[in-house]
């Protein structure tokens, strides 16, 4: 039996018997806000800042809201089924976690309490190369659950190597190779504040506990914290990496591969050359390029060039249940979550993380059927008004 994720809203409306409202909002865009007011700022400026003057965030934002759902009328919308195939996994909904790095800055239980929140909803969590808690601990916390690992790929071909064969042992399933970070962007908000956690040694967990990285070290990370660190800002990175380079990763990695950051149609086509299973349409949430192209804007495009070849997922912006969605209306295959999971986790760890999961599939299950759908797999751009002309062949 498929979940009835909108039955969200009665368990709350019916707790509210006994006097309980959400210890959150339900409207998620509000969450941020709410963060800057509780968190510290250098944490709460790390997440919610961008490249430059935070156009590309407001820009993705601003191409959602542009799109405007049409609804359609008595077609029967009383069983729905949100449950959807990715990279050859059946998920309970088009979502899964995005990775973000550093969770520690959030909450004390980190990527355990995400982790185990998007385990407990049945939601595929991403780990990012750069969290704070060792791949193998957040592997363990989530028991058979769906997990899918993100890659840095940086300078050191055996550090590379041995992230893949850690993340393969420890039952990561899907690679996500991030394109767009070889360096980090002009970011005001970190910088104003001179405040970056990688510096203090966090957020390089996965890289202090790797045989690799550590045996390019002259002495213990315990001993010498500081030379650990100078070397992890050293690797890191590699601005020369260029397309045949993928091949290393193909070899070193025998499940899917999805490549995150591509925006531009050509290089979704040369990911689909390059032997890769998918791509994750993003800008990274503005964080990268300012000035950037909406993230929501590039995704038709990306769709129309490799849909039928590739898995086409998107983020950078969503919020919303309605921006679930828009963005499968526009051709992805699924959708990533940022900041409000983040957001959650900082206000009320694990809980706040569900809360968040919770809320905008409840959103998305009422969105699809007051719009005349019981299934994501028949969303397509004819569900949007004002569509670009060129935009409106069928996404899926
Ligand atoms: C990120 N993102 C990110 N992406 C990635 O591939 N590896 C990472 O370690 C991180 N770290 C990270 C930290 C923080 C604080 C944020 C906000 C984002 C990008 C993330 O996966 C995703 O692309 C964006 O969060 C999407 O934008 P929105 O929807 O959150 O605005």
């Amino acid at each position: 039996m498929p979940r009835n994720w909108a039955d969200f809203q009665y368990e709350i409306y019916l707790n509210g018997m006994t006097g309980a409202v959400p210890r959150l909002p339900t409207d998620l865009t509000r969450l941020e806000e709410l963060a800057a007011h509780r968190l510290a700022p250098g944490p709460v400026g790390y997440v919610a800042g961008s490249a430059g003057d935070g156009s590309t965030a407001r820009a993705n934002r601003a191409a959602l809201e542009r799109r405007r759902i049409v609804p359609r009328m008595l077609r029967d919308v009383r069983e729905r089924d949100l449950s959807v195939r990715v990279l050859g996994r059946s998920l309970p909904a088009p979502l899964a976690l995005a990775p973000v790095g550093v969770l520690s800055i959030m909450h004390p239980d980190a990527e355990g309490a995400a982790a185990r929140a998007a385990a407990a909803q049945g939601v595929p969590f991403v780990l990012s190369s750069a969290s704070s808690t060792p791949m193998e601990q957040v592997a363990e916390a989530m028991g058979d659950a769906e997990r899918w690992f993100q890659l840095y790929w940086g300078r050191d071909r055996e550090v590379t190597r041995s992230f893949l064969r850690r993340a393969r042992a420890a039952g990561f399933s899907v690679l996500v190779v991030t394109l767009d970070t070889p360096l980090v962007s002009w970011r005001p908000r970190d910088l104003d504040q001179a405040y970056l956690p990688f510096l203090h040694g966090v957020g390089t967990a996965n890289y202090f506990t790797d045989p690799a990285f550590r045996s390019g070290l002259a002495k213990p990370v315990e001993e010498d914290p500081r030379a650990a660190v100078l070397h992890f800002l050293g690797l890191f990175g590699d601005a020369g990496h260029t397309w045949p380079d993928l091949a290393f990763l193909r070899e070193h990695w025998d499940g899917p591969i999805v490549l995150k950051g591509v925006l531009h149609p050509d290089d979704a086509r040369l990911a689909a050359e390059a032997g890769m299973d998918g791509v994750v349409v993003s800008n990274h949430g503005g964080r990268q390029v300012a000035g950037a192209v909406a993230a929501a804007d590039a995704l038709p495009r990306v769709a129309r060039a490799v849909g039928e070849r590739l898995t086409v997922l998107f983020d950078s912006g969503v919020r919303t249940g309605d921006d679930v969605f828009k963005a499968l209306a526009l051709g992805a295959r699924a959708v990533l979550l940022g900041r409000p999971y983040v957001y959650g986790l900082g206000l009320d760890g694990q809980p706040g993380v569900e809360h968040v999961i919770r809320c905008l599939l409840a959103e998305f299950d009422l969105t699809l059927a007051l719009s005349g759908h019981t299934t994501p797999s028949t969303l397509g751009a004819a569900d949007l008004d004002g569509t670009p002309p060129g935009e409106h062949d069928r996404a899926h």
